[in-house]
């Protein structure tokens, strides 16, 4: 049956589901560490909106193992005392959770309006070709992800890779960050020093 003589009606478009099912993944339990500061953020609301701290405890879960599993959110759900749906709907909103793992260093090129006027096509695909990887791809040695990411807020300092959901590359241009590869590379975390996050705090 077609309601509309120009739109496909029946064809795999309109019933292919976009859900993205999270792996099992191994047992998760947040370290007592981690569960005491969840617990903390927790006390600053009310007890009936605990899951008010459901950001919070996704980003906890990525700083003890990187990114989202069934497992995790499960024990996040138990945590907040919600069900993994509410967590699950979350998590799926927001790209900063990461749905699979990732490399030690996650580049995520901004590809909104400011950024791609400015050349941020150019920057990705220079990343591309550099660590000879598709977006979306984590490199063998599971050092480097490259993805795309939306607006980060500093369309006046366009384009913008931000590393590790942190730490904003600015200006960027194909050759500072075939040279940001190369410093990550050599010496690790202090080669983003220059980063945006940095140099706020330096300026106190
Ligand atoms: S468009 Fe890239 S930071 Fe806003």
């Amino acid at each position: 049956m077609s309601f509309h003589p120009l739109i496909p009606y029946g064809t795999d478009r309109w019933h292919r589901s976009e859900r993205v099912l999270l792996a099992a993944g191994a047992p998760f339990v947040y370290t007592a560490e981690r569960a005491a500061r969840l617990e903390e953020i927790c006390s600053q609301y009310p007890p009936e909106w605990r899951k008010s701290a459901v950001l919070a405890a996704l980003y906890l879960v990525q700083e003890q193992q990187g990114s989202l599993t069934a497992s995790a959110v499960r024990h996040v759900a138990e945590f907040l005392r919600i069900t993994p749906a509410d967590v699950e709907d979350v998590a799926s909103y927001y790209v900063m959770f990461f749905k699979a793992p990732v490399g030690t260093y996650v580049l995520q090129v901004c590809r909104t309006l400011s950024c791609a006027l400015a050349g941020a096509e150019r920057v990705t695909e220079s990343l591309s070709e550099k660590l000879g990887l598709k977006v979306g791809e984590t490199d063998a040695s599971g050092m480097f992800t490259l993805l795309e990411f939306e607006c980060l807020g500093a369309c006046d300092r366009a384009p913008v890779v931000m590393v590790n959901n942190e730490h904003w590359h600015e200006r960027a241009t194909p050759e500072n960050c075939s040279k940001l590869v190369d410093d990550l590379k050599a010496s690790g975390l202090p080669a983003l020093s220059g980063c945006h996050l940095h140099v706020e705090r330096r300026q106190g």
